[in-house]
C-alpha cells in the first residue's frame, strides 16, 4: 500500500516537472534561434570584409529588418547552412561560405526559376545575372503584396532598372538600346503604376527574346498582350497581318511594329506612332509604300501613291481631321483583302464603310476603284484603260486649244494685213 503511494507521488512529481523542463527546453531553443549568437558581431555596422576586387562589403545585418521579415522565424543557419559558428570569423582559409540554397524550401519558385533565362545566364558564369536574392533581398524579404516588399507591383521596375537601366549592364550584354527606365514609367501602362514588367516578362521563368516559348518572342507578342486586350488580338489574329504573323513572318506587323513596346502610348497622345495623323503617313506605308515587301508579297505600292492624290490624302495632308485615313476604310486591327466578305472593303461592304462619313452614300458613289493612279504603264487593266483615256483626252485637249490658238493667230494676221492693205 505504502509503496503504491510512494509510487504515484514519485509519478505525480514528474508530471509536474516536466512541464518546467519542457518549457525551459523550449526557452533554450529559442535562444538558439534568436540569432543573437551571431548578430552578437553581425550587428556592428562597423564590420567590414573585402571582396576579390578590393571592395569593401558592409556584414551588417538588421535585427530589427529580419525579425519583420517573412523568414523571421528562421535562424541564421537554416539559410547559411555551411556555417555553424564563428570560426570563420578570422577569415583566411576558415572564410565563410555565404552561399544560400532558397530552393530548398521553395521548390515551386525555384523549379520555375531553372527554366528561365537569369539563372542559365549565372549557370554560363554572367556574374550579373539576377539570383533569387538580387530580386527578393536578403535580410528584408518580404510577401509579394506587401508594400515594402522588391516585387510588389510598385517596386518592380526599380528592382528590374537596377540592372536593365544601367548604361554600361545594357552596353555589356548587348541589350540593344532598350533601357526600359523613363521610357516604361511615361508609358500608358507604366502610368497605371498596377502593370509593370513581369506582366509582359513573367518573373521566374523569364526568357529571351529569342526563344520561341518567350512571351516576347515575335510570334507570341499578341498572346502576350491578349492577356489584358483580348478583344483586340483575336481581331489581329484572324486578320491578313496577324495570318502571316503567325506564320513567323517577320515583314508582318505584331502589336509592337505599330505600338512600340516599353513606351506605348495612348492613341490620342501626338506622339504616339498611331495617331491618327501618322496612321496614313508612317504606320501603314512603313510597309505598303516599301518596295522590297511589296515585290515580295506581291501587294501593290499604288494605295499609299494613290492615296496621297486623291481628294481624301489632300485633305488629310492639309490637316483634316475629319478626312478618311487608311484606318478609316480598312480598320486596324481586323484588317482583310478586299475578296473577304467580312473585310470593310468588300465591295458588299463599301457603301457602310464610305457611309460612316459620307451619310446617305449611295451604292453607286462606292463604285469604281478607290487606289487607281491613271497611267498607261498602270499594274492593272482598269488603271490603263483610265491611263489611255487621259493620254487621248490631253491630246484632244491639245489639238482642240491648239486648233483654236492656230485659228485665231490665222484670223488676226489675216486681218492685220487687210487693214495694211
Ligand atoms: C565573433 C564574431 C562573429 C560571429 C559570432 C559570427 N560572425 Fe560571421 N563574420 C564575422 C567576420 C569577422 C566576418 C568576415 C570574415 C572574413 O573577412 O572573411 C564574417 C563573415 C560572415 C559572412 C560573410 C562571408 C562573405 O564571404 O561575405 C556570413 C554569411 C556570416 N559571417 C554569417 C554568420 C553567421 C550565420 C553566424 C552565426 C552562425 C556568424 N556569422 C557569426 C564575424 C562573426
Ligand atoms: C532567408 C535566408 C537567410 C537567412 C535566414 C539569413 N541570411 Fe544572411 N544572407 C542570405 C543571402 C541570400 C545572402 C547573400 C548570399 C550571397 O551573396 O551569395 C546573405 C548574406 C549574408 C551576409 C554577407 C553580407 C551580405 O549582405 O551579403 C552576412 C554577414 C549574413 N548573411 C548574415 C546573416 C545573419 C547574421 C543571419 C541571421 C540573423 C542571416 N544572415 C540569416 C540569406 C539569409
Ligand atoms: C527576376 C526577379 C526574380 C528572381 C530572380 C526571383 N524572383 Fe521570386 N518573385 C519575383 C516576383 C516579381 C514575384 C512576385 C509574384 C509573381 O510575379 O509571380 C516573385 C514571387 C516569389 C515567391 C512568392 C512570393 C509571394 O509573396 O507571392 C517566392 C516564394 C519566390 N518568388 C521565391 C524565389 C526564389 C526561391 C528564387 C530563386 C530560386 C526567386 N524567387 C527568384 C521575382 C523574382
Ligand atoms: C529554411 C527554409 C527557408 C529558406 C532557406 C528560405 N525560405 Fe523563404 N520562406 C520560408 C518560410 C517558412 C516562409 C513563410 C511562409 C509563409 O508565411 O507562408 C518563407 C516565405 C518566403 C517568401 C514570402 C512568400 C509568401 O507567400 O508570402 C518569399 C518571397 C521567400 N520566402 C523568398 C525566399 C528567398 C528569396 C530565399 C533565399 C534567399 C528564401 N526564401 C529562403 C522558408 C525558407
Ligand atoms: C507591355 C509589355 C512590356 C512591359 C510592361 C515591359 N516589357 Fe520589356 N519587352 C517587351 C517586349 C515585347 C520586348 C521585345 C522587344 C523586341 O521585340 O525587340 C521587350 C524587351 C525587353 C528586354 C530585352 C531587350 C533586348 O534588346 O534584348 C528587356 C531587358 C526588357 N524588356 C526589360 C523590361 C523591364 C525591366 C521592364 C519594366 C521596367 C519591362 N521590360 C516592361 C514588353 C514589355
Ligand atoms: C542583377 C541584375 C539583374 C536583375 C535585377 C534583373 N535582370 Fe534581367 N537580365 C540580367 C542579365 C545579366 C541578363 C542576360 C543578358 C544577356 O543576354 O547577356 C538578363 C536578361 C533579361 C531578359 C532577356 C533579354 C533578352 O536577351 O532578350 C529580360 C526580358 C529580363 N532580363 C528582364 C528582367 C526583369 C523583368 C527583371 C525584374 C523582374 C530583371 N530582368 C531583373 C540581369 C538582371
Ligand atoms: C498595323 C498596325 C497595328 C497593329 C499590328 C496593331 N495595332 Fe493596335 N492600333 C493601331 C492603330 C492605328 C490604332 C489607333 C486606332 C484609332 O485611331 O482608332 C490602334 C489602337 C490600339 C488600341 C487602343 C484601342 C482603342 O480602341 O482605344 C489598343 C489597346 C491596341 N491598339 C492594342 C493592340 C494589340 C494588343 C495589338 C496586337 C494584337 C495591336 N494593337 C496591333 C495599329 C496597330
Ligand atoms: C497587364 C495587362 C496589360 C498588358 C499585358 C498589356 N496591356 Fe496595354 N493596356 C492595359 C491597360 C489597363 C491600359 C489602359 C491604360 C489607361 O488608359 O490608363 C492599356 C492601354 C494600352 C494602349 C493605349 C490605348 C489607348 O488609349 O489608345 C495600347 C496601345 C496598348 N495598351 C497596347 C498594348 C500592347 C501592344 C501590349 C503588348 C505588348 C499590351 N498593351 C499589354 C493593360 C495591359
Ligand atoms: C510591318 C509591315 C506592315 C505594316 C506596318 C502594315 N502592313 Fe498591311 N500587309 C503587310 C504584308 C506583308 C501584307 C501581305 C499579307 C499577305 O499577303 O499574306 C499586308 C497585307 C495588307 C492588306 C491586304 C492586301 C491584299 O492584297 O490582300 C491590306 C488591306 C493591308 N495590309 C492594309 C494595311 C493597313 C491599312 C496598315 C496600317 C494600319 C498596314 N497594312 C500596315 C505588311 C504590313
Ligand atoms: C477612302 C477609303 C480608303 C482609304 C482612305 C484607303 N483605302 Fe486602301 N482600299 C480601299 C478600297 C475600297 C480598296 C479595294 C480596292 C480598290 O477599290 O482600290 C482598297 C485596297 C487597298 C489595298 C489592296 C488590298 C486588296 O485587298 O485589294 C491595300 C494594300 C490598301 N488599300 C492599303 C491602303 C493604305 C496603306 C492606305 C493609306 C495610305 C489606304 N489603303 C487608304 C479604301 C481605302
Ligand atoms: C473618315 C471619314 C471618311 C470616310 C470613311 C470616307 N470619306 Fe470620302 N471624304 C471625307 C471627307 C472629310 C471629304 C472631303 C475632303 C475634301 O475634299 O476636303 C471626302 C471627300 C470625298 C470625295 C470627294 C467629293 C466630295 O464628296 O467631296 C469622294 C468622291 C469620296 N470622299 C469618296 C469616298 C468613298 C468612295 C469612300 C468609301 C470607300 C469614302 N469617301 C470614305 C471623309 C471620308
Amino acid at each position: 500500500m505504502k509503496r503504491r503511494e510512494e509510487r504515484s507521488k514519485a509519478w505525480m512529481f514528474l508530471w509536474g516537472v516536466l512541464p518546467i523542463f519542457l518549457i525551459f527546453g523550449g526557452m533554450i531553443g529559442v535562444a538558439w534561434s534568436d540569432n543573437s549568437f551571431c548578430l552578437g558581431c553581425h550587428q556592428d555596422e562597423s564590420l567590414k570584409k573585402q571582396d576579390t576586387r578590393g571592395r569593401s562589403i558592409p556584414l551588417f545585418v538588421s535585427e530589427a529588418g529580419f525579425k519583420n521579415s517573412v523568414h523571421g522565424i528562421l535562424s541564421c543557419p537554416d539559410c547559411h547552412t555551411r556555417i555553424k559558428d564563428d570560426a570563420h570569423a578570422e577569415g583566411g582559409k576558415k572564410a565563410a561560405d555565404k552561399s544560400v540554397n532558397c530552393g530548398a524550401c521553395h521548390r515551386g519558385a525555384e523549379k520555375e526559376y531553372l527554366q528561365g533565362l537569369h539563372s542559365k545566364m549565372i549557370m554560363k558564369g554572367t556574374e550579373r545575372a539576377a539570383h533569387c536574392y538580387d530580386c527578393h533581398g536578403k535580410h528584408n524579404i518580404q510577401g509579394s503584396k506587401n508594400p515594402k516588399s522588391m516585387v510588389h507591383v510598385s517596386n518592380i521596375d526599380k528592382t528590374c532598372n537596377r540592372c536593365h537601366a544601367d548604361a554600361i549592364f545594357v552596353r555589356e550584354h548587348a541589350l540593344g538600346a532598350a533601357i526600359p527606365k523613363e521610357e516604361f514609367k511615361e508609358s500608358v501602362h507604366g502610368k497605371t503604376g498596377e502593370i509593370t514588367c513581369t506582366n509582359c516578362h513573367g518573373s521566374h521563368s523569364l526568357r529571351s527574346l529569342i526563344d520561341p516559348q518567350s512571351s516576347i518572342f515575335r510570334s507570341n507578342i499578341p498572346q502576350t498582350c491578349g492577356s489584358c486586350h483580348p478583344d483586340i488580338t483575336k481581331q489581329f489574329i484572324e486578320s491578313v497581318h496577324g495570318t502571316l504573323a503567325a506564320r513567323g513572318r517577320s515583314d508582318s506587323p505584331t502589336c509592337t511594329t505599330c505600338h512600340g513596346f516599353h513606351g506605348i502610348k495612348a492613341k490620342i497622345d501626338p506622339d504616339s506612332p498611331v495617331h491618327e495623323r501618322r496612321i496614313a503617313m508612317t504606320t501603314c506605308p512603313q510597309c505598303h509604300a516599301a518596295e522590297r515587301i511589296s515585290k515580295e508579297y506581291r501587294i501593290t505600292t499604288v494605295p499609299v501613291k494613290s492615296y496621297y492624290d486623291s481628294f481624301h490624302g489632300l485633305s488629310y495632308r492639309g490637316g483634316d481631321t475629319f478626312s478618311a485615313n487608311c484606318a478609316s476604310c480598312h480598320g486596324v486591327h481586323a484588317i482583310l483583302s478586299s475578296s473577304d466578305p467580312k473585310s470593310m472593303i468588300h465591295k458588299d461592304n463599301l457603301q457602310k464603310t464610305c457611309g460612316n462619313c459620307h451619310p446617305g452614300a449611295s451604292e453607286n458613289f462606292a463604285i469604281g476603284k478607290i487606289h487607281a493612279i491613271p497611267s498607261i504603264k498602270g499594274e492593272e487593266f482598269g488603271e490603263k484603260v483610265v491611263g489611255w483615256v487621259r493620254v487621248v483626252y490631253i491630246l484632244l485637249i491639245v489639238a482642240v486649244i491648239g486648233g483654236l490658238t492656230f485659228f485665231n493667230f490665222m484670223d488676226w494676221l489675216r486681218k492685220t494685213i487687210d487693214r495694211a492693205h
